[in-house]
């Protein structure tokens, strides 16, 4: 699918399909959200800029490779982009993050806002947004849109699953925001849950219901 890039690791893989299980409890979810989140962040970083740095080694004097750009910015849709925010800090601890407080209406299956706060400098960075599931998309499309609005003009959206119809409308609404997942999964159901999925994200990693 043009766009979308899936990430076959195969730790990645096994990861997922252990956090897929039904029997998984939620402390082993979350401590495999965390180890599967840095490996995503390692694929969506793959081709960032370098540039050159001067250093010295004890041995003597070299031009190093170092990342080109202001720090990345992690937006975290909340709540459940936040279970991804601790492993991809680990490996890129400069980050910044930016918070979108975005939930589904059960009913009406739309996104309602109610948080936002981004450092300021959005359009210098790389913005790479993070929310666990793309089902509908529709508060994918929204919390992009938002981060348009405030300067963003460089942006990845990341997720672990994705549903064919999020996807499709998720490309539709930002046909410029190249999409990372580790699986594409068979459809929606009547709900807007991903089939097979992995169930309430959220649910899962924070032990609600
Ligand atoms: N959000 C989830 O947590 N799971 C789904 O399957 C769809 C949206």
């Amino acid at each position: 699918m043009s766009g979308v890039t899936v990430i076959d690791h195969p730790l990645v893989q096994h990861k997922l399909t252990l956090m897929r299980k039904k029997e998984t409890s939620t402390a082993s979810f979350r401590r495999l959200l965390k180890e599967i989140s840095t490996l995503l962040t390692y694929e969506v970083t793959r081709d960032l800029d370098l540039t050159v740095l001067d250093i010295e080694t004890p041995l003597g004097p070299m031009q190093a490779p170092i990342l080109e750009g202001k720090k990345l910015v992690f937006a975290s849709i909340l709540r459940a982009g936040n279970g991804l925010l601790e492993g991809m800090l680990d490996l890129v601890p400069a980050a910044r993050v930016a918070h979108v407080g975005m939930y589904r209406d059960h009913e009406t299956l739309q996104p309602v806002e109610y948080y936002f706060k981004a450092p300021e400098d959005l359009a210098s960075r790389l913005v790479i947004v993070v929310d666990p599931m793309l089902a509908t998309a529709n508060s994918s499309v929204a919390a992009v849109t938002k981060l348009k609005e405030r300067g963003a003009r460089q942006i990845r959206f990341l997720c672990l699953l994705a549903a064919p119809e999020g996807i499709e409308r998720f490309r539709a609404g930002h046909p410029d925001v190249p999409i990372f997942t580790a699986s594409i999964d068979e459809r929606l159901n009547e709900k807007g849950y991903i089939l097979p999925g992995l169930g309430d994200a959220g649910d899962r990693m924070y032990g609600t219901k």
